[in-house]
């Protein structure tokens, strides 16, 4: 195929500067890499295969031409510079909530429904899931395919960096003031200091009094398994861990499952790393993840007091499965079905 032109909106942060290393790393051929970010990093410089590239300014670029648009900016530049791009020929893919529930755009985790992507969608924008329903459906699909689902029941345990580079920063600042008995910073991005806590509120609550997080996880995961009734519901919780979200995730099935048949369906799942009993404790642990490629599941075990409920414990890099990787697997998907690169 032809090096392709690609362009990073959004290169300087958590999840762009992830995708830039991951695309450096990968082997689709590159003819022009732009990266692109706010006026603040303008003529910041990143080495990109034996290359220096220079950040320019969004706002300051005349020509949008670029076979890949990956948006890694937030839903407002999303919004006004997606359609902008997509206008020009690119494909957009997009790592923000602006387009995942417009029924035009697919909404892709190339490992469960790579079928959404099979032809470009009409508006030229592909959206790449929130990171805490990617990692949950990569984990549930071999199960919710193979037995019927009552309800689901998630308790999210979300990392610092979810909230980007500043909630990097903030963790890191606010547990040295605490350790250091100063005046912590400010809590934002946080609603309260993340240091040495808990906050069981990620994104705003709505009137209702459920967060954005928790309604992006119940309606992205029925758009992606096709599963439009499914019975999901969620507390999102951020924790005071600089990256990994894991998820404790109940899944109540209409008939009795077995242990045995749940470690095998999960085995037999590509990009899914299971835990046995014995191996590694059972269960894998946000810091010390070693492939930061899959989705770790362990602690799976049928409920002793109801034998149609199963629990697992989920664990995987927010920057890499749950943003960066899935978006560059779509960019490789759309490359295999010739969406694009023709
Ligand atoms: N972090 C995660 O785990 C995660 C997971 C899934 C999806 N996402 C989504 O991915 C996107 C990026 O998140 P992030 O965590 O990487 O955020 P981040 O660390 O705060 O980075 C934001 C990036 O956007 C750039 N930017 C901000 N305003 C801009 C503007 N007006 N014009 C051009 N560039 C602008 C920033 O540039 P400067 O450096 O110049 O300010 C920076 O490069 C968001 O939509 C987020 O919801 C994040």
């Amino acid at each position: 195929m032809r090096p392709l032109n690609i362009s990073i909106v959004g290169a300087t942060g958590a999840v762009g500067a992830e995708l830039t290393k991951l695309l450096e790393e990968c082997a689709i051929p590159v003819n022009r890499l732009r990266l692109l970010a706010s006026r603040n990093s303008a003529g910041r410089q990143v080495r990109f295969r034996d290359e220096t590239c220079f950040v320019e300014p969004l706002h300051e670029i005349g020509d949008l031409e670029t076979d890949i648009a990956f948006l890694c900016a937030g839903s407002a530049v999303s919004l006004e510079w997606g359609p902008r791009f997509a206008a020009q020929s690119a494909l957009v893919i997009d790592n923000s909530n602006a387009f995942r529930m417009n029924p035009d755009v697919p909404l892709v985790v190339p490992q469960v429904n790579p079928n959404a992507l099979s032809h470009r969608p009409r508006p030229g924008i592909v959206a790449n899931p929130n990171c805490s329903t990617i990692q949950f459906v990569r984990a549930v699909r071999p199960l919710v395919t193979a037995w019927d689902v009552r309800q689901i029941i998630v308790t999210t345990y979300q990392a610092a960096s979810g909230a980007g580079r500043m909630g990097i920063d903030k963790l890191r600042n606010g547990t040295k003031a605490v350790l250091e008995g100063s005046s912590e910073p400010p809590a934002a991005p946080f609603p309260v200091s993340l240091a040495f806590n808990v906050i069981p509120q990620v994104g705003e609550i709505d009137p209702e009094g459920v967060t954005l997080e928790e309604r992006k996880l119940a309606q992205e995961s029925r758009k992606i398994l096709a599963m439009p009734d499914l019975p999901l519901t969620s507390t999102c919780v951020r924790v005071s861990v600089e990256n990994g979200h894991s998820e404790a995730v109940y899944i109540e099935f209409e008939k009795p499952v077995g242990r045995e048949q749940a470690h095998e369906l999960l085995a037999q799942e590509a990009g899914v790393r299971l835990y046995a009993d014995g191996i590694r404790k059972g269960y894998p642990t946000p810091r010390f993840i070693a492939h930061p490629e899959d989705v770790h599941v362990g602690r799976v075990r049928v409920n002793p007091g109801n034998p149609r409920g199963l629990w697992l414990w989920v664990v995987a890099d927010n920057l890499q499965v749950g943003a960066a990787l899935n978006a560059l697997l779509i960019a490789q998907l759309a490359i295999v079905n010739r969406v694009i690169g023709k």
